[in-house]
């Protein structure tokens, strides 16, 4: 299959199947923002609950937060986002396209007589470039005046660092330790695309942990390999994930190191999470654009400083396009097409289907209780129409892992038909044992 072509038939599947919709569809759709449907929200749910669970359920020494999206603007000048949140913009004058000015597609220098537009081919109409800021402005209040301009936040980051201290206190935590965040980013990106991997609303999973200094480079490594651990965990390909190093001319302006774990898209290897060691460069910004002294005292030591950040950095939509293309795969079964998404029963977003083999017998009426009873315990899909097979098909494009069918000897016997959606075989189980035995393998068969 090629690389275009599988990702074309990933987004019809999404859409198809409702994971994820093109905003405003009926407008004729808004550049690089999608909706996620019914079963997109379940499995970018699935991502985020798996997240919160490691990074905050499961540890102690890290508290979770939900800051809101628009904050103080002198956030984003402490944070070097006004000034630095910047891509170099060319446009073309003929056909009034804009492109980056690192384009590939773009042949000769943009402002030279040489240049060519990649849309129209036009020579010599693609402007200088020029810096643009990637933050959507917007206004608090009802008056559109400089003073009063806010910004959609570009990373959730700086809703950490300015509640450092009041989660450190109300917590009563002591260093080292994290805060977690998951929340909705925005960037106007001038070259989106691919599909949900860059768009211009999303959503982000950021945990900033604070450490004593000299002590970073040890964490950095930890994290490194808790968060690939994680990945893997989501039962990702290990052979299509690797780590990409920053060189010098790559890192940002607030990191000392930083590593990309990159995932093999059909597009090239791509970033999905980013581990930065950011040093003291945040909350030395804000104490000195606040202020306000946001050094720590460790009392055993009897030493004041500022914590330095190692800071682990993924995108929930990334994550979920991740999951997808992982999990997509078509097969030739009995001289048909089968189309499956083999995703780990943990993130699937519909765990089993429920069906009666035929509509009489007293077949509907067993099944649909059930479909209640395991309903209580896990997302199920209730389906009775079309031939069995077909059924089994659909659930298989959705991920669904266990199909569960009722037929003639669920009446006399009490039990049922498990179907296992990756090497489609098929078990007897006693109904009253059904729901556990499906619950036991939810975290992987
Ligand atoms: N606080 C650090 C930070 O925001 P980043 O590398 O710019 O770092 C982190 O973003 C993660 O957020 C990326 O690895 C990616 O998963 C996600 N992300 C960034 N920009 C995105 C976009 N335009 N669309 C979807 N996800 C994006």
């Amino acid at each position: 299959m090629a690389d275009t072509t599988l990702m074309d038939k990933l987004v019809s599947l999404c859409k198809r199947r409702g994971f994820v919709f093109q905003s405003s569809e009926i407008y004729g759709g808004l550049g690089s923002v999608w909706d996620y449907g019914p079963l997109g929200v379940e499995l970018k749910k699935n991502v985020k609950d798996r997240w919160w669970h490691a990074m905050v359920h499961a540890r102690d020494d890290i508290e979770g937060l939900d800051a809101a999206i628009l904050m103080h603007p002198r956030v984003w000048e402490a944070s070097g986002h006004v000034s630095g949140f910047t891509d170099p913009l060319v446009d073309c004058r003929h056909c009034k396209n804009r492109f980056r000015a690192d384009d590939p597609r773009i042949k000769g220098t943009p402002g030279q007589p040489d240049a060519q537009c990649p849309v129209c081919g036009t020579r010599g109409t693609l402007t200088e470039p020029r810096m643009f800021n990637l933050m959507f402005k917007t206004f608090v209040g009802p008056v559109e005046e400089q003073a009063a301009v806010v910004y959609l936040r570009p990373e959730t980051a700086q809703g950490i660092y300015v509640n450092y201290l009041n989660v450190l206190q109300s917590a009563r935590q002591k260093i080292p330790f994290g805060i977690a965040q998951i929340g909705k980013a925005f960037r106007n990106e001038i070259t989106p695309g691919n599909f949900i991997f860059r768009t211009r609303e999303f959503e982000q999973m950021e945990m900033q942990f604070f450490v004593k200094p000299g002590t970073d480079a040890e964490w950095f490594e930890r994290w490194r390999e808790w968060r690939m651990s994680w990945h893997h965990d989501l039962g990702l390909a290990p052979a299509k994930l690797q780590w990409h190093q920053h060189g010098p001319d790559e890192l940002a302006h607030y990191a000392r190191a930083a590593f990309d774990i990159q995932y093999e898209f059909p597009f090239g290897w791509q970033e999905i999470e980013g581990i930065h060691n950011r040093g003291d460069f945040d909350l030395g910004r804000h104490q000195e654009h606040s202020g306000k002294k946001l050094d720590y005292f460790d009392q055993a030591a009897n030493q004041r400083f500022l914590p330095f950040i190692v800071e682990t950095s993924a995108g929930a939509d990334r994550v979920a396009l991740t999951l997808l293309v992982d999990a997509y795969r078509e097969e030739e079964v009995e001289g048909e097409t089968r189309v499956v998404l083999g995703l780990h029963p943990a993130v699937a977003p519909i765990k089993a289907g429920v069906f009666p083999l035929v509509k009489k017998d007293g077949m509907p009426e067993l099944a649909t209780e059930l479909y209640h009873d395991l309903k209580r315990r896990f997302p199920v899909f209730y389906d009775d129409s079309g031939a069995i097979g077909r059924r089994y098909r659909r659930m298989d494009e959705a991920g669904t892992p266990f199909g569960v069918t009722v037929d003639g000897e669920t009446t006399a016997a009490r039990t049922v038909t498990v179907r296992h959606r990756d090497s489609m075989k098929q078990e007897r189980v006693s109904v009253d044992q059904v729901a556990g035995y499906i619950e036991e393998r939810l975290g992987g068969e």
